[in-house]
């Protein structure tokens, strides 16, 4: 899917995702000291609207206009006072963090791209951590394609957590792998109670 997409997908819909915050992002997240937060791919803003929520000062970025008008819209609802510690842009995953500040905290979540996007989504991302700071990445994971539930159908864009790892090299980037493993996240669906299975890496730098 591209921006314009995204922006049909949106427009199409009040509100195509949930109001809370993803539950990995607030069990990993809800852990770590507040602080500067850029929430990529951040969509209609659940995450970046809790992390306000939690303390955290919150740039939150996606390529679908109509997506970051709802956010706006939705953080001046929801946060009042506190929407003016949430900066909402335009921007592209692929190119550097908005900016060129670093910060204490990058989130991707579910930002289902090919490896060669993927790649330089999250190398741009590692690069706006610093140090001391955490990157989280929670995805729909490859395997979650014949053994989960829901997300994409295309294999392409999954990912795995050794996928996420093989596109960033840790190492090199002094950053210290915390958390790379598959996660259950049970589903309430129309047919019944279902598992889906996400990915979720953890880097300290
Ligand atoms: C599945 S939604 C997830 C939204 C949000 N992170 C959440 O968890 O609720 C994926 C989002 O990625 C955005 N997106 C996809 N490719 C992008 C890119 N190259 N740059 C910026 N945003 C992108 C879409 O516009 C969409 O809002």
């Amino acid at each position: 899917m591209d921006a314009q997409a995204w922006n049909e997908r949106y427009a199409a819909s009040e509100l195509v995702w949930s109001a809370e915050p993803n539950r990995f992002v607030a069990e990993l997240v809800g852990a770590m000291e507040p602080g500067s937060a850029v929430d990529i791919a951040a969509g209609e803003g659940r995450n970046a609207i809790w992390l306000v929520e939690q303390g955290w000062t919150v740039l939150a970025t996606d390529y679908s206009e109509v997506a970051i008008s709802r956010l706006r819209d939705r953080a001046a609802a929801v946060l009042g006072d506190r929407a003016d510690r949430l900066t909402a842009v335009v921007a592209d995953a692929t190119l550097p963090v908005p900016g060129g500040q670093t910060h204490d905290l990058v989130l991707f979540c579910y930002l289902q791209l090919p490896p060669p996007q993927l790649g330089e989504a999250l190398r741009a991302g590692l690069q706006a951590v610093r140090p001391g700071g955490h990157l989280v990445v929670v995805g729909h994971a490859g395997r979650n394609l014949e053994h989960g539930w829901g997300g994409p159908n295309d294999r392409a864009v999954l990912y795995d957590p050794d996928e996420v790892l093989a596109q960033l090299d840790p190492a090199a980037s002094d950053a210290r792998v915390e958390v790379a493993e598959i996660r259950v996240r049970p589903v309430d669906t129309d047919d019944g109670p279902r598992e889906a299975l996400d990915t979720v890496v953890v880097l300290h730098r």
